[in-house]
């Protein structure tokens, strides 16, 4: 078996299982942009950094058993993980290769399409990233992408500090690993120079009360994180406890609210 790369969040049971919560939860918005990004029955797709295949699934069923969608990530468990559950789910119109979204074992100018969701913000150069996609996609295949543009955007209501450190710990994390929380900012120009027309392009951001799902979406990545921010040395162990409590606190108050950090949606056609 392939060594196994993870990225910044890890490829453990936990952030699988956290992985399909969050496709549960971002599901609506996903499937707004697979329409704009006109994705069909009978193509071929690409869905890039695919992770265990959430929304590598939710293509296959939409392009049909005259279409194929190849999942690429660089992640070995999570692709165990794919395999596992398209077999499961007999999707036989479904391929996977492990490989470097900067670097495709795949000829080109052949796909109809691609899907990359949360993948660009984990990767060092998404320039060349945007570049590869644009060599393998067919003259007028869309290229859909959904990212984050502003993490430290989150808002929680009441106001913490303790909270708002987390936050940008976090980002800080995701930089010193050769990310960058605010990708969504650069990806219009990126496409625009790797050869791709910028057609459609949306602000996606929602706003959520305790006791609900997406209330919960953030709640489940911190259970995941906090521990890996105080390994890295971003947080104190205090601090993690005194975001848990001010957590707690509004997760009980009714007259709480947050928003989610400002992420984009965007759909490039290749020239
Ligand atoms: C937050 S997950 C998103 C997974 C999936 N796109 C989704 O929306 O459910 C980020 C994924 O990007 C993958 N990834 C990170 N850097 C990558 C790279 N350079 N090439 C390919 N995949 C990468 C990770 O292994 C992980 O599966």
């Amino acid at each position: 078996m392939t060594e196994e790369r993870e990225y910044v969040l890890g490829t453990h049971d936990d952030e699988l299982r956290r992985l399909g919560f969050q496709h549960q939860v971002w599901a609506a918005p996903t499937a707004a942009l697979f329409e704009r990004a006109r994705f069909a029955p009978g193509q071929h797709l690409l869905d890039l950094g695919c992770g265990p295949g959430y929304a590598t699934a939710d293509l296959a069923q939409l392009v049909g058993v005259n279409g194929a969608v190849l999942a690429v990530d660089v992640s070995q468990r999570f692709l165990a993980s794919l395999e596992a559950m398209v077999a499961a789910r007999e999707l036989h119109n479904v391929r996977w290769q492990q490989n470097d979204a900067a670097s495709l074992d795949l000829p080109d100018g052949q796909l109809d399409g691609a899907f990359a969701r949360w993948v660009l913000c984990f990767t060092p150069n998404p320039a060349s990233v945007i570049a590869e996609v644009a060599r393998v996609l067919k003259p007028g295949a869309r290229f859909a992408l959904l990212d984050y543009a502003n993490y430290e955007a989150f808002t929680m209501a009441p106001a913490s500090d303790a909270i708002a450190r987390v936050i940008h710990a976090t980002g800080k994390s995701v930089r010193m690993s050769g990310g960058d929380f605010g990708v969504g900012q650069s990806v219009p120009a990126l496409m625009h120079g790797a050869g791709f027309d910028v057609e459609y392009l949306e602000p996606i951001v929602r706003i959520a009360r305790p006791g609900s799902a997406l209330w919960n979406w953030p709640a489940s990545f911190f259970r995941n994180y906090l521990p890996t921010l105080v390994t890295l040395g971003l947080i104190t162990d205090d601090e993690r406890h005194e975001f848990e409590s001010v957590w707690k606190d509004r997760s009980d108050n009714p007259a709480a609210y947050l928003i989610t950090p400002t992420m984009v949606g965007v759909v490039g056609i290749k020239r």
